[in-house]
């Protein structure tokens, strides 16, 4: 039988996408299929380019085809995030909103490092501190003391640095400026955080929360369509109360709850790179069985990390190869993952 395109399309509805269940065409993942002789091309759309399971799906690919005997097989992967129905705000598709229960557990370095890591998997990322009474993000791009600027509409332009846009309190008040600001300016100043900014067109907007669950997260989840939460924790048993608290606030704020991250998990030597599990094991892992969500990875306990942060350069754009950037890679494809699964295959939530 003569190798075509409709041949080609018919294998390729025996090939599932593990996380959403149906097969690429249904889907609409496939978006070009070309012959020519013994060579198939396929372009293939999946729902976010930071997919973890490309690697897979190609593979399946292969499988599915080799029956027709192709002589060469061509799989390309084609860009951008999938619009969901819904933007969260005007040209930006997903929210994502990193909390924790409590501070000091590393919830701003995660949020710099898993926006960053997104951006190097083909997503287009902003990143939006939150943290109003203690931003950290200006320091952490090392973007202290730029001042932000509009554009001719008057809406603020964020600051950009390793191809993040990155949006703090930081550069708009003097740093050690004490904010005593009452819930409404909080209100209003978060608003206009959200809807007076000229994002451009983003894929994820990651929004670095203050720890706990006070107002800035209630406001948050008003004035916007909040697509998941990430749960930040470390491993101790103590930080799991916390931990679950913030899984609580999404709850009661509809927000879907994407999975839970550890952070600070085994430390690392940096002489001989042994692991040394300092606050204990399996936590993080532990809490998302009990929420019933999945589990994003684990993130070491770092010399690298620590300097980074206060160095201004963020460890995934320092040292990309590195341990640590495996880490927030893997952590950043599985919160895409949930991301696309939550978007795509809506689940009621428990
Ligand atoms: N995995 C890690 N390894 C080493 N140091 C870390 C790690 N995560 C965070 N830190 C450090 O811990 C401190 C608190 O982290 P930060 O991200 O500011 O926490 P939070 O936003 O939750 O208050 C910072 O000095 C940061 O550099
Ligand atoms: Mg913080
Ligand atoms: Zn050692």
């Amino acid at each position: 039988m003569a190798l075509t395109e409709e041949r080609v399309l018919e294998a390729l509805r025996t090939v599932m996408d593990p996380e959403l269940g149906k097969d690429l065409v249904s889907l609409g993942m496939v978006d070009e299929v070309r012959v020519e002789g013994g060579r198939v091309d396929l372009l293939v759309n999946l729902t976010t380019p930071a997919c973890p399971l490309k690697g897979q799906i190609e593979a399946d690919i292969r499988r599915a085809l080799a029956p027709l005997g192709a002589e060469e097989v061509r799989v390309r992967f084609g860009g951008g995030v999938r619009p969901p129905e819904r933007y969260a705000l005007p040209g930006v598709k997903h929210v994502v909103a990193v909390a924790s229960g409590k501070g000091g557990v590393g919830k701003s370095t995660v949020a710099a490092n898993l926006a960053l890591a997104l951006s190097r998997e083909g997503a287009k990322v902003g990143l939006l501190d939150a943290d109003l009474y203690g931003p950290s993000q200006a320091k952490m791009f090392g973007l202290e003391g730029m001042r932000l600027k509009v554009d001719q509409d008057r809406r603020i332009l964020p600051l950009e640095a390793h191809g993040i846009k990155v949006l703090s309190i930081a550069n708009i008040v003097p740093p050690g400026q004490a904010l005593a600001w009452r819930g409404p300016i909080l209100h209003g100043t978060l608003k206009q955080f959200l809807q007076d900014v000229n994002w451009g067109e983003l894929d994820y907007l990651v929004v670095d929360l203050p720890p706990g669950t006070g107002d800035v997260q209630l406001s948050l989840s008003q004035l916007t369509q909040v697509s998941g939460g990430v749960i930040v924790t470390t491993p101790q048993e103590v930080a799991l109360i916390d931990a679950e608290r913030a899984a609580d606030m999404f709850r009661k704020l509809q927000v879907p709850v994407l999975g839970v991250l550890e952070n600070m998990s085994a430390f690392l030597c940096p002489h001989c790179g042994k692991p040394t599990p300092i606050f204990g094991e399996g936590g993080g892992r532990r809490l998302a069985e009990r929420l019933k969500t999945r589990f994003l990875g684990e993130i070491p306990l770092t010399l690298a990390l620590r300097e980074s942060g206060d160095r201004g350069v963020p460890v995934l754009a320092q040292d990309p190869e590195g341990l640590e950037a495996q880490a927030f890679l893997k952590a950043a494809r599985e919160l895409a993952a949930a991301l696309s699964v939550q978007t795509f295959l809506p689940l009621p939530m428990a």
